[in-house]
């Protein structure tokens, strides 16, 4: 029976099938998720949600984004239940924060937390800003509950765009971002880019090797294609047929399967 008429013969029944319709997206996923174009990143995104709602408790948790800025990765339903502290070094990512429960102007590599605070820290596009990532990895640890996840989000720094911004200077970031994103306001205060350093730690082998000796287990990572080539074949398709091509071609000099394209990746290291 069409929903609409149960509803006018039996409210609760209508109710029922309600609850059973799916929500919208925008009532489960996060915007910068739903911001994302369709393609690897997503993909990926999708399944760090799957592992966080799987894994963390379904009760009351306490979330450490570091480097949180103004934007959320967690799913809503973590999200949800979660308090949040954010540490920042950028006042204005702070105050345009609209999520966090506590903000903290504070450096991450630095800035401590009592041991077992947390049961998530989020690390998310911001190791590649710091200058001694090693000092931020072991105060996420600290600061982690036993079984507790460290969510990092970060660019692959041997792959085609970790190349060429690492080896640009900021003044192309900005202007890459103004005119090949379209984003008016980049590179004015607290907007992106911000400048990259791009610590060796900021490689996932050499990560995932610091995780094994400081008792951290490796539960998802991934490789993924940058989200800015799926936008830049749908923005400036010329351009980005070249850069594809160049792609292909730098692919035939690199081991395996490994695909120049996969710009970022996705890691969640446990506590044991
Ligand atoms: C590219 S933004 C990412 C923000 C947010 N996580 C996101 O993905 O939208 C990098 C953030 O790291 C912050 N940041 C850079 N270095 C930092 C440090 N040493 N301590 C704390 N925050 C830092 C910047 O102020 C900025 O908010």
């Amino acid at each position: 029976m069409n929903k609409n008429i149960a509803s006018a013969f039996n409210p609760v029944a209508a109710a029922r099938a309600d609850a059973r319709a799916p929500l919208p997206p925008a009532a489960v996923h996060p915007k910068s998720l739903l911001e994302l174009p369709s393609g690897e990143a997503r993909e990926s995104l999708l399944a760090v949600h799957g592992i966080l709602g799987a894994v963390l408790p379904p009760e009351k948790l306490a979330v450490y984004e570091a480097g949180g800025g103004s934007t959320s990765f967690l799913p809503l339903g973590v999200l949800e239940r979660a308090h949040v502290t954010v540490v920042d070094i950028d006042k204005d990512q702070i105050r345009n924060n609209t999520y966090a429960h506590k903000t903290i102007l504070g450096d991450i590599q630095s800035y401590r937390f009592a041991p077992e605070t947390f049961d998530l820290v989020i690390c998310y596009n911001v190791i590649e800003h710091l200058p001694d990532v090693e000092a931020a990895l072991l105060g996420f640890c600290t600061s982690l509950k036993r079984g507790g996840l460290i969510l990092i989000g970060a660019p692959n720094p041997q792959s085609l765009s970790g190349v060429v911004t690492r080896y640009s200077p900021h003044w192309f970031h900005v202007w890459f971002y103004r005119t090949m994103r379209g984003d008016k306001k980049a590179g004015l205060p607290g907007q992106a880019p911000f400048p990259t350093f791009f610590h060796p730690l900021v490689s996932l082998p050499r990560l995932e090797a610091f995780a094994q000796q400081h008792g951290l287990q490796v539960t998802y990572r991934r490789e993924y294609e940058s989200p800015r080539f799926p936008e830049m074949r749908a923005r400036k398709p010329v351009l980005a047929a070249l850069l594809d091509a160049l792609a292909v071609a730098v692919n035939l000099f690199l081991p395996g399967k490994a695909d120049a394209r996969r710009g970022d990746y996705h890691v969640i290291l446990r506590k044991r």
